[in-house]
Formats: C-alpha cells, sequence, structure tokens
C-alpha cells in the first residue's frame, strides 16, 4: 500500500479474496489504514475460497468489477491456485497482474522462499523446543505432526533447527525403514529424549500409525503432539516481515513498469559454500540497497 502511495498511485484493498472481488468488496486503502499490522499474523483484508471464480463467467464479472473500479493493476497473494486464477484474468481480459507467494507450506515453484513460511518455522521450532524438556526429563519420545500439506519442508526445517532425531516427509514415500534404524540406534547410544517430526502428508498412514511405529520399536512411552493452526497464526518473524515488505514494493515497481503475469520469488538460498579466508578481510559486505530504499516507503 504505502509503496503504491509512494508511486502516486491510489491502492484499493479488496476483501475476502476473489469471492470479496465477485461481491465488489473493494476499498481504497490509505497509509493509516496499514499501520500497526506488520507485527500481527493473518490478513486485515480477509481471506476466502472461491468456487465461482474458477470458472469462465466468474472471471469476466471479476473484471468488469475491476474495471469499473479503475483498477489497473491487481496484486495476489496467495498459492499456485490463486495463481492460475490471476494468469487467467490476466489473459482473459488483459488485467495487469502479480503474484507474491504467500503460504507456510514453502510448496511453490519458481522461488526459494514464501512468505510466512519463516514465521511458521519459528512456531514449529519453538514447540519441538518445549516439548524437548519432557521428553529429556522424562526420557520419552514424542512424535510431532506439522503442517504442509504435500510438502515436507516445513518439517524438514522445522525438525533440522529443531534436532530432532529424524522426520517422516511425503517426498520420501511410505517407508518407516529409515525411522526404525534411527529410533533402534539412538536407544543403543543411550538418548534419553528422542523427537520425530512427522509432515502432516506423510504417507506412512498418519502420525498415529508412526507413533505406534517407534513405540514398537523402543518399548518405552511415545507421545503425540499435533501443532496444527497454530502454525498459521502469530507475529510473523523478523525474516517474514522483511521479505513482504520487500514482496510488496517489487510487485508495484513492476506493475508500474507496466509488467504483468509474474511472480515475485526470493531467489536466494543455495548450498553452503566455501570461499578463500582472505576474502573475509579483502571484500566488504555490502548493505543491501534494495533494504535501504525501504526506508523511503515503508514509513509513510
Ligand atoms: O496451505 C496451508 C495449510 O495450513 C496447510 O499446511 C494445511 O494442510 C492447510 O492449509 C489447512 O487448511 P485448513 O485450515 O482449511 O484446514
Amino acid at each position: 500500500v504505502r509503496a503504491a502511495i509512494a508511486a502516486g498511485m491510489e491502492p484499493v484493498g479488496i476483501e475476502r479474496g476473489y469471492a470479496g472481488l465477485l461481491e465488489g468488496r473493494l476499498r481504497p486503502l490509505g497509509s493509516r489504514d496499514v499501520s500497526g499490522i506488520i507485527q500481527a499474523g493473518g490478513t486485515v483484508l480477509g481471506t476466502s475460497r472461491s468456487e465461482e471464480f474458477r470458472t469462465p463467467e466468474g472471471r469476466t464479472r471479476a473484471a468488469e468489477i475491476l474495471h469499473e473500479g479503475n483498477v489497473d493493476g491487481l496484486v495476489v497473494i496467495g498459492g499456485d491456485g490463486s495463481f492460475r486464477g490471476a494468469e487467467a484474468l490476466a489473459r482473459e481480459h488483459g488485467i495487469r497482474v502479480a503474484g507474491i507467494p504467500g503460504t507456510i507450506d514453502n510448496d511453490i515453484g519458481g522461488t526459494h522462499l514464501t512468505l510466512g513460511f519463516d514465521t511458521a518455522v519459528n512456531t514449529a521450532v519453538d514447540a519441538i523446543d518445549r516439548l524437548r524438556d519432557t521428553a529429556s526429563s522424562l526420557e520419552r519420545a514424542f512424535v510431532v505432526e506439522v503442517m504442509g500439506r504435500g510438502c515436507g519442508a516445513l518439517a524438514v526445517s522445522s525438525a533440522v533447527a529443531g534436532g530432532a532425531e529424524d522426520f517422516l516427509i511425503p517426498e520420501e514415500g511410505a517407508s518407516t525403514e529409515h525411522l526404525c534404524r534411527v529410533v533402534r540406534a539412538a536407544a543403543e547410544r543411550g538418548k534419553r529424549s528422542l523427537i520425530i517430526v512427522v509432515a502432516e502428508g506423510n504417507r506412512a498412514g498418519g502420525v498415529e500409525a508412526v507413533a505406534e511405529v517407534v513405540r514398537a520399536e523402543l518399548r518405552t512411552s511415545v507421545r503425540v503432539t499435533v501443532l496444527g493452526h497454530i502454525q498459521r497464526g502469530g507475529r510473523p518473524s523478523a525474516f517474514d516481515r522483511i521479505l513482504g515488505s520487500r514482496m510488496g514494493v517489487k510487485a508495484v515497481d513492476e506493475l508500474a513498469d507496466g509488467n504483468s503475469g509474474f511472480l515475485v520469488s526470493f531467489a536466494r538460498g543455495g548450498p553452503v559454500e566455501t570461499r578463500p579466508l582472505e576474502e573475509s578481510w579483502t571484500r566488504t559486505q555490502e548493505l543491501d540497497p534494495e533494504l535501504l530504499r525501504l526506508r523511503e516507503i515503508l514509513a509513510l
């Protein structure tokens, strides 16, 4: 919103996603309307799923409403389903569209990270840390289910950051062989606690079935914790706040330049590499110019 205002545009918010668009729920947004939301979870505009928008007739109606509201460009924050809809709207009706990948699942192609993933990982890790206290005090095993739909990204990151003994993800199929080996080896090494992170989309029959597998190996007390929707709310991490700010500014910049049909992508990541040691003193760490620019916009 503030990037658009800084660029001389008049931003309009659409309440309740595509369903709200079809109900004409457009409202002008000023700088004060977005005060105090950088530290909040959820969405002030609301969101929903819309069957009608999936139909060509629904999109024709949506385009009419956008034209009536003098909307030249639409920024869609969501997942691949929302982006397919946006692409169809652009193709069929010439509306300029931008996609900002927003989901805790980190399951969107074309970007290294999605908005919300880091916050969800931090929430899951906080929960795992707390479970570890009981696990090591009482010498118990915990099987922790995290969200992620069909994708194991949230499980892998929270397992690594939480020091879990193993994880089970949909991408690796139904086998629990590796898990059994890990559990046996941990017991033999005298580990006092055990935490296994299971992605909700696992193919091993669900979190209770996985707990049974662990129980059969250990013959000790195994508890199941399903983290559920607590992963979808709460204060965004600093990383997500910055990523959201950068992605919003980029979407506005590109639309203003006349571009359309693009995904705003966070391309960094990649493997940990090595560099010559002397680079640590011969090169200087540059401040990110894109971040420096945000100061002109974000506090408007
Ligand atoms: O896509 C985000 C997500 O939280 C998934 O991780 C989860 O499977 C799903 O949404 C839950 O959806 P609902 O809130 O409709 O149960």
